[in-house]
């Protein structure tokens, strides 16, 4: 039994930071990419994730771990898996994402092994375990499933284990050949009874040319009655990042019946969203807050690489189904004790002149909006983030078209554009809020019905926060402002 973990010095705490996160998860030193193996096991949070601890850019990957006891102020822990097997060891590969399962108070990770051998790739899905959280050991009979399903590519990856109808599964990410050379996008169902031996049950998704040519990281959990698969697909045909559906699973047979299919945010850096169950048993998920390559708006991840990480986690965010069955977003509230000086406003006036609002800490900080549309004459209302003069990242309602958007055409010399979603205005009330830190912005529309999530790089003296409209004018029911800690300050 683990009491206490011992805690890695996080970062070194003298060096200029301008970039990193406070209060949103990011690794050490170097890189990381997607959440793996989310669980909470003897009374700890686990965080694993795809990391390179050499230096910032994709390589090698090694599973890296960090404990919490509140899924906010995490401890980093030693790497967990590291390539150093055949079947994983490859610069060009190592140990991919996937998951963790408890049984008999055994942590069981699932990953997916990758190595490049005379120019052909073999993923496999491989095990290791711990009983004490800490230290792993792999599987002597690995990988658990070697072989790829019959007429499936060779991309076979990201492994999430569950437990269900008495049985333990697995949905894994693939593609199969389809009218696109890069294949056609899958998520492949396998089913256990010992955690060991796998059998492969049928497909769960096909893409048929409309959700992607390879699925990433599948994830299947139950909601309310519903089974919500989440994925994320590679060139989805409207560049979708996070997709999910909603919709009955049969575990007899392996069916799965789609209902509703959505976008589970739709900025710029949402990607590989991992769910677990937290100690109440609400379904909670973490992504990383970023994106590859290969998505046309992506032209680099950005300057944090001259502070030495690159890679950030969003806040651990609630999933929900709202009455018409779409799943929801929103902020854990474990968050909120990170909030200092809160300054609130009642029908607060908005003009034309842009008014500056001062949160003690104009990098990090969070601000929520009620706004009653009767309230406003204006078709726009506009919030300036992380600005300086005529920079800023601006996020714009336009009351006219139900739209909210994330404008970073005026944030950094890094990337631009905007990325927009709809809103539903019920009962004439529009409920948002706003995440800022440091180098990222988040907003929920309506409690988490949308979600956009975008990285911005401004320079060191853009602080600041200010609201106004274009013309006319408007009034805001309720506003709040509060900075946000540092979360490894604030441990206890
Ligand atoms: C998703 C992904 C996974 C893979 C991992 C490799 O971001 O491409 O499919 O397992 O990253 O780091």
């Amino acid at each position: 039994m683990v009491s206490e973990y011992m805690v890695n010095d996080r970062i070194n705490d003298s060096r200029e930071e301008n970039w990193r996160p406070k209060y949103h998860f990011t690794a050490p030193a170097g890189w990381m990419n997607d959440p793996n193996g989310l669980i909470y096991f003897k009374g700890w949070y686990h965080l694993f994730y795809q990391y390179n601890p050499k230096h910032c850019d994709w390589a090698s990957m090694h599973w890296g771990h960090a404990v919490s006891k509140d899924m906010i102020q995490w401890k980093d822990l030693q790497i967990a898996l590291r390539p150093d097997q055949d079947y994983d060891d490859d610069p060009e590969g190592g140990c991919f994402s996937g998951s963790a399962v408890e049984k008999d108070g055994v942590l069981y990770l699932f990953y997916t092994a990758s190595k490049n051998r005379d120019g052909k790739l073999y993923q496999t899905q491989c095990l290791a375990t711990s009983k004490d959280g800490v230290h792993f050991e792999k599987y002597a009979g690995n990988p658990v499933i070697p072989e790829r399903p019959e007429g499936a590519l060779e991309p076979f990856r990201d492994p999430k284990v569950f437990a269900a109808a008495g049985k333990w599964y697995m949905v894994v990410g693939g593609s199969v050949e389809g009218e696109d050379p890069r294949g056609d996008g899958r998520v492949f169902l396998y089913e256990s009874e010992n955690l060991y031996d796998w059998r492969h049950k049928g497909e769960i998704l096909e893409s048929n040319g409309k959700l992607g040519t390879m699925i990433e990281c599948p994830d299947l959990f139950e909601i309310d009655g519903k089974w919500i698969l989440t994925c994320s697909p590679m060139n989805h045909p409207e560049y979708n990042k996070a997709l999910y559906c909603v919709g009955d699973m049969d575990f007899e047979s392996g069916c799965y019946t789609i209902e509703k299919l959505g976008n589970l945010d739709v900025g710029f850096d949402y990607y590989a969203p991992q769910s677990f169950l937290d100690a109440e048993g609400k379904r909670v998920t973490i992504a990383w807050q970023n994106g590859w390559l290969w998505m046309p708006w992506c032209e680099n991840w950005g300057p944090t690489g001259q502070e030495n990480w690159r890679g950030a986690f969003s806040v651990p965010r609630t999933v929900s189904l709202s009455e018409d069955q779409n799943v929801k977003l929103y902020p854990v509230r474990e968050l909120w004790p990170l909030e200092y000086e809160p300054q609130e406003y009642c029908d607060y006036e908005v003009t034309t002149q842009r008014q500056y609002l001062h949160p003690a800490d104009g990098k990090s900080f969070q601000m929520e909006l009620f706004i009653d549309i009767e309230k406003v004459t204006s078709r726009y209302l506009e919030i300036g983030v992380l600005g300086k003069g005529e920079k800023a990242t601006v996020v714009e309602v336009d009351l006219l078209q139900k739209i909210v958007s994330i404008d970073k055409s005026r944030s950094d010399r890094y990337g631009r554009g905007r990325m927009n979603c709809p809103v539903e205005i019920q009962d004439g009330k529009l409920k948002l809020l706003i995440l800022v830190d440091c180098s990222i912005v988040e907003v929920y529309v309506d409690g988490g019905r949308y979600c956009i999530t975008s990285n911005v790089y401004p320079k060191i003296e853009q602080t600041e926060c200010w609201i106004d409209v274009p013309y006319k004018q408007a009034k805001i029911d309720k506003m709040k402002i509060a900075s946000m800690k540092r979360f490894w300050e604030s441990e206890g």
